[in-house]
């Protein structure tokens, strides 16, 4: 594999900086060498300088977008960590219904959805355990950075290793078709999530006020100011009395005093401070 230098290391941590807001550390030349590597043979370079070199003389030439796509990390599963999707079913559904009478339509958004794990998760579970709601009571917009993710997404086509990463099996046979050697979400499930590219650190499109916002496991690639953005902007999004689902890492701590912990058995969830609890 060929090394980075230090040049071309500052120049592709700026580029993927400016156009994905995702910090990469000055000790992360292994990670971009590794992920770079793949797309350097995918578009017929000899070496990760010339692809560089390539980028550097005209930025316009449809490399960047795969550039940033190959260092981004997609990392999800169905029901990723479990409990998050407990707290939804036991805590939070039921709170937002009885809060929502009579005509009970609830809004969430996931946000860096990447292959669409997460939200068809979340359709499954409104499938199972709230079947009054699908149908469009509940809308579920999901949106991610890469347009290549997004696309695998809207497919719902996931490998025999993705669908043992989280699902039940009763789920699998519900939920999926197989199809040679993966498996199909069905449409009934696929429809319910309407999928939209975003970058998250640019402005958003026009949406409506969320009653829920899962965005996990991504402002933990991004500098504090653009956290910080992105929390102020969740703030005039979030119906007050709405909830906001982070990854396990990650919080509105030191970041934005609007947001305060709800902890729910293993779960902290946010909501805003003036909101009254249930
Ligand atoms: C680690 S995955 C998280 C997926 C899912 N939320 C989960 O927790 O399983 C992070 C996702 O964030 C997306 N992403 C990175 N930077 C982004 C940005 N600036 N705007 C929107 N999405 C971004 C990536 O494309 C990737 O799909």
């Amino acid at each position: 594999m060929n090394a980075i230098s230090p040049r071309d290391m500052t120049y592709v941590r700026d580029l993927v900086r400016r156009h994905s807001a995702i910090v990469l550390e000055p000790d992360k030349a292994y990670l971009i060498e590794t992920r770079l590597a793949p797309l350097v043979q995918q578009a017929g370079f000899a070496s990760l300088q010339e692809l560089i070199a390539a980028l550097r003389s005209n930025p316009a030439n449809g490399l960047l977008p795969k550039v940033v796509e190959a260092i981004t990390t997609h990392e999800t599963s169905f029901f990723r960590d479990l409990h998050p999707f407990d707290t939804l079913k036991t805590q939070v559904l039921p709170d937002l219904l009885a809060k929502r009478r009579p005509a009970q339509n609830l809004t969430m958004w996931c946000a860096a959805c990447s292959s669409g794990q997460e939200p068809f998760s979340i359709a499954m579970l409104l499938h199972e355990s709230f079947p009054a709601l699908v149908g469009g009571r509940l809308r579920i917009i999901a949106t991610d950075l890469s347009s290549a993710i997004l696309a695998r997404a809207r497919e719902g086509l996931y490998s025999q290793i993705e669908v043992n990463r989280g699902l039940p099996p009763a789920l699998l046979a519900k939920h999926f078709d197989k199809q040679g050697l993966h498996w199909r979400i069905k449409s009934d499930i696929r429809r319910m999530v309407e999928f939209q590219q975003s970058n998250l650190a640019e402005p958003w499109p026009p949406m409506p006020p969320m009653d829920m916002i899962f965005m996990r496991n991504v402002l933990i690639y991004f500098g504090l100011e653009t956290k910080k953005s992105i929390l102020a902007r969740i703030r005039t999004l979030l119906k007050p009395d709405g909830y906001l689902f982070l990854g396990t890492s990650e919080t509105t701590l030191n970041l934005d005093a609007a947001f305060e912990p709800v902890s729910t058995g293993k779960t902290v969830c946010y909501k805003l401070r003036s909101a009254k609890n249930p």
